[in-house]
């Protein structure tokens, strides 16, 4: 608020840099900033390592240069213990480059080209017994490489190696890195890991991201907290279980790879968030029927490059082994192939409290026999197949936390939907896509439609595109709705009973409603409003006296913005939808009020179009524009009085210039013919 607290940053930071100027330093780091500990150089195109910084130099940021190689002499700078190189052209760091920096904790040398001296760099490297953090991401570096870089380096805590060209990980690739914690091997092109973490038994968070792996089977790594292997193409995840610790792992990421199953995780861990989304998961055990699938293979065996064969077994059709998931809380299942849950499935889960299982093939859901936890704050059951939802008031009461719930998408009447506003703390519910409209006939009314305004609670209602005619007048009275989304209904009628809303609604949403002259004088606290669709000649005069900050109005059948309201909506609005509109090309002084106004954002304002009085043009082409002059003639006109004057100075110059010759000729010719006497 105050204009004030930027300067006094300002001058913080002042009083804190010396900044070096060229007159009054050595040459060699003119373009760094120094404070006492810390060496800013980045940007700076430096070919080497500025000598002669302050002795007392602990921070050495260099990003962005150009050096190629650190000689053995470059660092002379004994308390240095944090060194940033990233995004410069090193190939080398000669042997004994940290010589006089016994002490380096942590050094950054992503985005370079390691890969081309990585014998002699990883001499330089194996002094530092005390590095802690180091980043080789982007340096084009394989496995080979990459396992004599970080030979001898017992210390290290966090490694990053993303961005590399590591193909398969083994016991040699991290055998000495007994301390290590936090290892990002994103993106590379890893297709094979085979004990590759046997040494690192301290290791608790691992990034898999972006790499070819095809499954992670044989999973025993009990100390790992959060797991990422997002964005492979895993197949098969197998815990092994055989292992009597409690695995520690937290957060588990398999989402966008091509899981069959349900990923077999161990027998006792402390999972809180499982990622599965985008996979093809699916649960089978109606296939576990041995007396209708009597030869059906239960078990899958896991082959390895190198040894060959690995004794893996899953039992394939037993959805009792899915492992722990007694302490999840967050499941994505997001964009998979479910059908069902099998029994007890989400029983175990006693502290699930977001279930987002949008896009796949769920028939019914019963929460009678389910039995969710009360913790459940989030259902996102949307874009499913859904028919019918069994509940009563007993389950109902159970789910008290319930806050938000999206179901649509589906194929729902208002009878099975309408249950949910029993729920006491139910503030956003989605009913998009619905039958909604099959069962809210004129005559039944709000008593045999939905009670949603017994849910004091409710903030956010959403009933786009559910083929609703009307609304019953008390239908949205006693509640305190500050988003309210009827779009997509064509003709709805009743649109009177919003108006019980006024004092709350933040957003309304009327687009593609038929929505006519209606009033919205009272919606002082309306932000968001949307009525495109809606065949409008002109705005409707009472939304100029609103505070809004959105307005779409695509796709109406206005020519004009009287300038007037441009000018009222100019000052307020932040973001404008106007495509769509057949403008008028003569009559846009809105345009340019708009444009002029730098807080507003008009929406697609290149594609907006408007037709003068030949053609359609770009609206922000108005130099072509043939149009009446500011003082009320038209090019028109002129154009009109203009074209016969040309016309006959074209008719009399042509008959000037042929008269000679051509009419010459004829009379020639008529003439001089030769008689027969
Ligand atoms: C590196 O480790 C090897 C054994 O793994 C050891 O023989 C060698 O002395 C170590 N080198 C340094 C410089 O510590
Ligand atoms: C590893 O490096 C990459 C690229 O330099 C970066 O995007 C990523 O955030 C780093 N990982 C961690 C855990 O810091
Ligand atoms: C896993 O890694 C991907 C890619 O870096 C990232 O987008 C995603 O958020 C990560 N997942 C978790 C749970 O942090
Ligand atoms: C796990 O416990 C069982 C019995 O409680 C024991 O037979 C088995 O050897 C243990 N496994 C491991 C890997 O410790
Ligand atoms: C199952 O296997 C048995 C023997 O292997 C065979 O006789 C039988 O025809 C098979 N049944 C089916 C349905 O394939
Ligand atoms: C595979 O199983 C056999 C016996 O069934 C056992 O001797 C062998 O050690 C196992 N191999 C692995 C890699 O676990
Ligand atoms: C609702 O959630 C809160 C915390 O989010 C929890 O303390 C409370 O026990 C939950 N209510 C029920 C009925 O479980
Ligand atoms: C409900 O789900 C649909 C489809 O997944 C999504 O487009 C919509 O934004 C969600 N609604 C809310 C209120 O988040
Ligand atoms: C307004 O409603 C229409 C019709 O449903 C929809 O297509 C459009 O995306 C909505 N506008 C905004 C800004 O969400």
């Amino acid at each position: 608020m105050s204009v004030d607290s930027p300067s006094s940053i300002l001058f913080c930071l002042l009083s804190m840099w010396t900044i070096i100027t060229p007159t009054s330093s050595h040459p060699q780091y003119s373009r760094c900033m120094l404070t006492q500990r810390m060496t800013l150089c980045n940007n700076s195109n430096l070919t080497s390592v500025p000598v002669g910084l302050p002795g007392t130099t602990e921070e050495l940021h260099l990003n962005h240069n150009l050096i190629q190689t650190l000689q053995d002499n470059s660092l002379q700078y004994p308390s240095l213990t944090s060194l940033s190189l990233a995004c410069n052209h090193l190939e080398k760091l000669h042997s004994n480059t940290f010589q006089h920096s016994k002490l380096l904790k942590n050094l950054n040398l992503a985005n370079n080209n390691l890969n081309i001296n990585y014998l002699e760099t990883s001499h330089a490297l194996k002094t530092l017994a005390k590095l802690k953090y180091l980043d080789l991401s982007e340096n084009k570096l394989d496995e080979e490489m990459a396992a004599v870089l970080l030979q001898n380096l017992t210390a290290l805590e966090y490694l990053n190696l993303s961005g590399n060209l590591l193909r398969r990980l083994d016991e040699a690739s991290f055998r000495d890195l007994h301390q290590l914690k936090d290892l990002d091997l994103q993106r590379n092109v890893l297709f094979e890991i085979d004990n590759a973490f046997d040494s690192t038994p301290r290791l608790q968070r691992l990034n898999l991201a972006f790499n070819y792996l095809p499954c992670l089977t044989d999973f025993h790594m009990t100390q790992l907290v959060v797991l990422n292997a997002s964005h492979n193409f895993i197949e098969w995840f197998i815990s092994r279980q055989d292992v009597n610790d409690t695995f520690q792992i937290e957060t588990l990421d398999l989402s966008d790879n091509k899981l069959l199953f349900f990923p077999f995780l161990p027998s006792v861990n402390r999972l809180r968030n499982l990622y599965l989304s985008h996979n093809i998961v699916s649960f089978y055990e109606h296939l576990a029927d041995h007396v209708t699938f009597p030869n059906l293979t239960a078990t899958v065996k896991f082959y390895n490059l190198r040894r060959n064969i690995d004794n893996i077994t899953a039992q394939l059709w037993d959805d009792n082994l899915h492992g722990d998931i007694s302490s999840v809380e967050i499941l994505d299942l997001r964009g998979n192939q479910l059908l069902y849950f099998p029994q007890g499935f989400i029983q175990k889960m006693a502290s699930l409290s977001k279930l987002r299982m949008c896009t796949n093939c769920l028939e019914s859901l019963n929460l009678m026999s389910e039995h969710f936890s009360s913790n459940l704050y989030e259902l996102d059951v949307s874009n499913n197949r859904l028919k019918e939802i069994r509940a009563n008031d007993v389950t109902l009461r159970t789910l008290s936390n319930l806050t938000y719930l999206n179901l649509s998408l589906n194929n729902l009447d208002c009878l099975s939907s309408g249950l949910f506003f029993a729920l006491p703390n139910l503030r956003s519910v989605d009913l998009s896509y619905n039958n909604m409209g099959l069962c809210l006939p004129e005559e039944a009314e709000a008593s045999a439609g939905i009670a949603w305004n017994t849910t004091v609670s409710l903030r956010q209602l959403y009933l786009k595109g559910c083929h609703l005619a009307r609304i019953p007048p008390l239908a949205f009275s006693g509640l305190y709705l500050t988003h309210l989304e009827l779009s997509d209904n064509p003709g709805l009628r009743g649109q009177q009973s919003i108006k019980s809303l006024s004092t709350t609604l933040h957003h309304l949403g009327l687009g593609n409603t038929h929505v006519g002259d209606f009033d919205f004088t009272n919606f002082q606290n309306l932000k968001s409003l949307n009525i495109s669709c809606n065949s409008l000649t002109q705005l409707p005069a009472s939304i100029l006296n609103l505070d809004l900050k959105q307005l779409d109005l695509r796709d109406n059948k206005l020519s004009t913005i009287p300038s007037r309201q441009a000018n009222t909506l100019a000052s307020k609005l932040h973001i404008v939808f106007l495509t769509g509109n057949p403008f008028n090309c003569c009559q846009t002084d809105w345009f340019r009020t708009f444009e002029a106004t730098k807080t507003i954002h008009m929406v697609g304002q290149l594609e907006m179009e408007c037709t003068d009085l030949f053609q359609t043009h770009s609206i922000w082409h108005s130099q072509s524009f043939l149009c009446h002059e500011e003082n009320g003639e038209s090019i028109f006109w002129y154009i009109l009085l203009f074209l016969p004057v040309c016309i006959s100075f074209a008719v009399i110059s042509t008959i000037l210039f042929l008269k000679p010759k051509v009419i010459h000729k004829s009379i020639k010719k008529k003439y001089l013919k030769p008689t027969s006497y």
